[in-house]
């Protein structure tokens, strides 16, 4: 499946949006939902460092926020010229509220692109209701 023309120009522009005067990697991430609907997201950086987040915590905030519980395909892109993959907490943040088999589609400003399913990403992902809990 190629990406949709549509999915990678909104990416693509969103790069401009992107908060990172630290790093310069500008990133912008789109989650699907399993209705099809898309929530976009970009990285927001901070002057105290840890307090930055991802594109993809932008975007799955997004999704939540709207109403959504699942996700069906996550979208990455950046000004990189490399594939951008998920950082591992953003694996994390993914597996929590990924459809089983959910795709991770990441491209480049030229149009290569990749992809992995979640469970391919973060093998033996931890889900607490996995977890048998103390009593
Ligand atoms: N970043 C993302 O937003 N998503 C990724 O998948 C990888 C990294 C951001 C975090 C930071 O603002 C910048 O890229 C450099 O690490």
């Amino acid at each position: 499946m190629t990406v949709p023309p549509a999915v990678a120009d909104q990416l693509r522009a969103l790069l401009d949006n992107a908060h990172a005067p630290y790093s310069k990697v500008h990133v912008a991430a789109a989650v699907e939902s399993p209705d099809g609907t898309l929530h976009y997201g970009v990285n927001v950086e901070n002057a105290a460092y840890p307090q930055g987040w991802c594109a993809e915590a932008s975007a799955i905030g997004a999704a939540v926020s709207a109403g959504q519980s699942a996700i069906a395909r996550v979208y990455v892109t950046s000004n990189l010229p490399d594939l951008v993959w998920p950082c591992g907490g953003c694996r994390q943040k993914i597996f929590e509220l990924a459809r089983p088999g959910c795709e991770v589609v990441t491209l480049t400003a030229d149009g290569r692109s990749g992809r992995h399913t979640i469970e391919e990403l973060l093998p033996l992902g931890f889900r607490l209701e996995q977890t048998p809990r103390n009593p």
